[in-house]
């Protein structure tokens, strides 16, 4: 199928308590795992791109591999700009065929946080392209962002709510205690948080920094509204665990695909799993 808007997924991941998962893809690997694990589970999905794995891949290869990706699948695909730092970023990634965008402006004053995704909700949805929202700080470092643990802030319902009244995101992220990267301790989730916002709202809540939270938080956090969980990190360690463990067994090894392709394998494993987790596996 050609890569679709979040719109064609995320209404019935939240009328039917389901996450779909949002995987980074950061290079053409994390791209085959992740649609290999999607189409055997059944499972719609959603590519992250970071703007850092972005400039890493380039554009251009980022929509080419995306595509080719969906083209394979039955299962509904979205190719999504992560964090997107600025209405120009933005247009570029729609202009190359992205299917949906984030516009993240959780760092501006609230009302403008709200006048600027508005005007991006505004040009995306006007050419079919849904968009996420974000309010509060998300701890953690992801690429260029970088917040330090006392300057993350837990988003307040009654603003997340007026948010997505007035700019009429399709999925709302809202800071909640969790975070990028991999944990220090173990992450205090907000649950009362979300579960105030997501009754109020029409759209799912989206959970970043989904790596390393514990099972039993992720299904708690769906069951009271989350619809999209974001992970990169966790498939980011798995990859890198393998490659480490097969240089370290074999000394002598040169080829990257001998490598790179057990990598690719674990990659997809983690993906199955949180897909299961998530249960957005055998919805289409
Ligand atoms: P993790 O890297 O902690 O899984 O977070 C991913 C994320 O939230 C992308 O926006």
């Amino acid at each position: 199928m050609p890569l679709v808007s979040m719109s064609e997924f995320l209404p019935h991941a939240k009328a039917n308590k389901y996450a779909v998962g949002q995987f980074n893809m950061n290079n053409l690997e994390f791209t085959q795992a992740i649609i290999d694990a999607s189409i055997e589970e059944n499972s719609p999905v959603i590519f992250g791109v970071s703007e850092g794995a972005m400039r890493y891949m380039g554009l251009d290869y980022t929509v080419a591999m995306a595509k080719v990706a969906a083209e394979r699948a039955s299962v509904p695909v979205a190719l999504h700009l992560d964090h997107g730092s600025s209405f120009e970023v933005v247009m570029k990634c729609i202009q190359a065929g992205f299917s949906s965008v984030m516009f993240d402006g959780s760092h501006y004053p609230l009302e403008e946080n709200i006048r600027l995704t508005k005007k991006v909700v505004e040009a995306a949805h006007a050419v079919g392209v849904s968009v996420e929202g974000e309010l509060g700080t998300i701890g953690g470092v992801e690429d260029d962002l970088n917040v330090a643990d006392e300057d993350a802030k837990i988003a307040k319902p009654d603003e997340a709510i007026r948010f997505w009244k007035e700019t009429g995101v399709d999925a709302m992220a809202i800071a909640v205690g969790t975070a990028h990267g991999m944990y220090k301790a173990e992450p205090k989730i907000h649950f009362d948080v979300i579960d105030e916002v997501a009754r109020n709202i029409d759209v799912p809540v989206v959970l970043h920094g989904g790596s390393g939270v514990p099972d039993e938080d992720i299904i708690k956090a769906i069951s009271l509204g989350v619809g999209k969980i974001n992970v990169n990190t966790e498939n980011q360690v798995a990859m890198t665990k393998v490659i480490r463990e097969v240089l370290a067994a074999k000394q002598d090894v040169i080829d990257p695909r001998k490598y790179i392709g057990p990598a690719r394998d674990a990659i997809k494993e983690t993906v199955r799993g949180k897909i299961r987790l998530f249960g957005s596996n055998n919805r289409f």
